[in-house]
């Protein structure tokens, strides 16, 4: 077991790390010999030549290199893949319980079962979406995703995420940002564990920019932390998980992968507590627009159109004067899923549970049910709501997210959502 060493502020900074002293080189990157007799390698997110301000890459400082492992061979973990119905797609709305937790032992990566996505790693845009249910630790297995960037959402338990670049320690209500390539061992402090993952094919997320808003709110630069280096110098019979191109691989592996001594660079893991986001909302009537809760965000090609948008609602104070508080009636272009880690939200006055999940394509209608309609029409609008104890999500992407087949046939979809709309009344009367 790796222990964290601690945490550098800041999203997507230059950072230097070094767990060994002197083993980082100076005014160079790859000296004729590092120090400590390390191997020097770079790790590039982005193409060489992307403009400076999206430019990622590091410089690792490490015991052996990556190259060094046996041949890779198909691995089965049948729940996790990125399969996304190539066939007619409904365009039901849908919702899910909580996906269940394994019988047997079962560690991060079999625990992944695959809800919906779109794109490819192939076409390098879309997402996939999967939640995990898991209660033990990876044992002598490391994974990297070749595919996309991982946002972990943990919905239950704690993960204590060793990757190459030093360690993260992640809570419910804190997300974690795995880089693409970056390969990592997750072990579960608490056992049984559930959470979102969102991997993300398309351009590195990032935060968003505030226009009005000015220089500071929404998701704080310094509040993302990124670990400072830590390894292990481990040699035995391990295995290495592969995630590329929608498939998974094994292959056998004499040596910990976490063997990087020193690093420095702008491409590393980091973890964000939502608690900290700053939200922001009306303070005389009617709603911003949702994207006004946007942590992160994967920018398409299309100026202000987001290959995926990850948005929070957390606690927060509802004060508009004649308005309608929940989130209201609407359709979108957009595509919506959403996950619950804590609480109640205030759309939803049951069904939508901690852990669960639901999913609104492009143009469903959707919107509070009928129970919360009914209160929140009759509600006293003279005080302030206050909205505590509670934490959802969503991943919106521009194209539609396609549920997998295992995701519509699970025994824990919840097959009479529609039904929650069903006793909203009519009260339509005419003038006479
Ligand atoms: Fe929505």
């Amino acid at each position: 077991m790796i222990e964290s060493t601690g945490y550098q502020s800041g999203f997507a900074n230059e950072f230097a790390t070094e767990a060994v002293a002197g083993a980082l080189p100076i005014g160079r990157n790859s000296p004729q010999k590092v120090a400590h007799g390390l191997y020097a390698e770079q790790v590039s997110g982005t193409a060489f030549t992307a403009p400076r301000r999206e430019n990622r890459r590091s410089w690792l400082y490490r015991i052996r290199p990556a190259a060094m492992h046996g041949a890779f061979a198909p691995f089965a973990q049948p729940r996790f893949h990125n399969d996304f119905n190539a066939g007619p797609v409904s365009p039901d709305q849908l919702r899910w319980s909580p996906l269940p937790m394994p019988a047997d032992a079962v560690d991060f990566v079999d625990g992944l079962f695959t809800m919906a996505g779109n794109g490819s790693a192939e076409s390098q845009h879309g997402v996939g979406i999967h939640l995990y249910a898991a209660n033990r630790d990876m044992d002598g297995r490391y994974f990297y995703d070749a595919d996309g960037e991982l946002l972990v959402v943990p919905q239950q338990g704690r993960l204590h995420i060793e990757t190459e670049l030093g360690v993260l320690d992640v809570e419910p209500q804190e997300i974690a940002l795995i880089p693409r390539g970056i390969r990592f061992r997750v072990a579960l402090p608490d056992g049984e564990s559930r959470g979102y993952v969102c991997e993300n094919f398309g351009a590195l997320v990032r935060l968003p920019d505030l226009g009005p808003i000015g220089s500071n709110g929404l998701a704080n630069p310094r509040d993302f932390l990124t670990p400072t280096a830590a390894y292990e110098d481990r040699e035995g019979d391990f295995e290495l998980i592969a995630k590329f191109q929608g498939h998974l691989w094994r292959a056998t592996i004499g040596h910990s992968p976490l063997d990087v001594v020193a690093w420095h660079g702008n491409y590393a893991p980091c973890k964000y507590d939502l608690r900290h986001f700053n939200t922001i909302g009306s303070i005389s009537f009617d709603h911003p627009d949702p994207s006004i809760f946007t942590v992160l965000t994967s920018p398409s090609d299309t100026p202000g159109t987001a290959n995926l948008d990850f948005v929070v609602f957390p606690p927060r104070w509802l004060v508009a004067q004649d308005t309608f508080r929940p989130p209201w009636f609407h359709r979108n272009i957009a595509s919506e899923f959403m996950g619950l880690v804590t609480g109640v939200y205030d759309a939803k006055a049951e069904g939508f549970a901690p852990g669960g999940a639901s999913l609104h394509n492009s143009m469903t209608g959707h919107g509070p049910d009928a129970a919360t309609f009914e209160k929140a029409s009759n509600a006293d609008l003279s005080k302030p709501d206050v909205i505590k104890d509670t934490m959802a999500f969503m991943f919106e992407t521009r194209a539609v997210i396609r549920p997998t087949q295992q995701a519509i046939d699970a025994a824990h979809r919840q097959r009479d959502y529609q039904a929650c709309w069903a006793g909203l009344k009519k009260g339509f009367v005419p003038p006479r």
